[in-house]
């Protein structure tokens, strides 16, 4: 007998990270953060997870300076991890990233153009749409991006869409952070509405952070990096080493549900639930919510 809680198991699962930060060579990030440290410890806590993931998502800022070197690193990082998970990596580029080096190091393609793209996981669709506007730290989507992407929604999904981008479609706490938003919101809310786009994936903001775009839901992932701290006043931006986090995104058939997972391994103690799991699995499925719940 197993413990199965009450619920269907989700439809799919997905690890989203964001705002990698990688830079090429041995430095560190900002003189404090060593960043590919930190993704090889986020991507560690994903495997150790147990997840059964259907997609590795990176919503951008994969790199600090957008060298070809550090695009390599990425691929480097990444690749060992998603062999060993067996499943797709879905990214797109952000401010930091440079369009033409993450082509070429990450696509082998040599171009200018975004590298938006499809990416269906068991009847879930992916779509990564790259909101950097190069040369600028603000992000939007062009013309072209806006009629691919109506092309690509005019078809419903078996499961619907994902959408994932860099810069989140809410408003920033952060006066300085409004400065870069993404540009255009009610153009993007407008090409969105009626289709069956679920949720959007976002980062730039390097802090955990919920909202609404419409009625589809925007979760941002807290930054794999570094984090701003969210306690500071508002008119700061003050970056942190901790508590840096990622994202782990549950479909189900009927709603979607963010759960923040953070890179640290904290001190624990001796695992009382493991002898909790090993006696409530010995009771039939019917009467564990009743044993479990009860208070003693
Ligand atoms: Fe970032
Ligand atoms: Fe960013």
């Amino acid at each position: 007998m197993v413990v199965t809680g009450t619920q269907p198991a989700p439809t799919h699962v997905l690890a989203h990270l964001s705002d990698m930060h990688l830079i090429a060579g041995e430095g560190l990030l900002h003189g404090h953060i060593d960043t590919a440290a930190q993704f090889r410890k986020a991507l560690a806590r994903v495997e150790e997870s147990g997840e059964q993931l259907d997609a590795l998502v990176l919503s951008g800022d994969l790199t600090d300076f957008g060298q070809l070197e550090a695009y390599r690193l990425v691929r480097d990082i990444v690749e060992p991890v998603i062999d060993r998970l067996g499943v797709p990596v879905v990214l797109t580029g952000g401010n930091h990233d440079d369009r033409r080096a993450l082509a070429l190091g990450l696509h082998g393609v040599d171009t200018d153009d975004p590298q938006d793209a499809v990416t269906t996981v068991n009847g879930l669709r992916l779509v990564t749409l790259d909101s950097a506007l190069p040369g600028f730290h603000h992000g939007g989507f062009t013309d072209r991006q806006y009629a691919w992407l109506a092309d690509v929604l005019a078809e419903p999904a078996e499961h619907g869409t994902i959408l994932v981008m860099h810069h989140p479609p809410i408003t920033y706490r952060s006066p300085l952070m409004q400065l870069i938003d993404f540009e255009d919101v009610p153009r993007l809310r407008a090409a969105l509405e009626g289709s069956d786009v679920r949720a959007i994936l976002s980062g730039h903001l390097h802090v955990t952070s919920f909202g609404t775009l419409g009625a589809i839901p925007v979760f941002v992932a807290g930054g794999v990096s570094y984090v701003d701290d969210a306690g500071a006043p508002r008119e700061l931006l003050m970056g942190v080493d901790g508590p840096q986090s990622w994202n782990l995104i549950e479909v189900h058939r009927d709603h979607v549900v963010g759960t923040v997972v953070p890179v640290e391994r904290h001190k624990t103690w001796p695992a009382l639930n493991e002898a909790v799991v090993e006696y409530i699995a010995t009771v039939a499925v019917e009467d564990q919510r009743t044993v479990f719940s009860t208070k003693r």
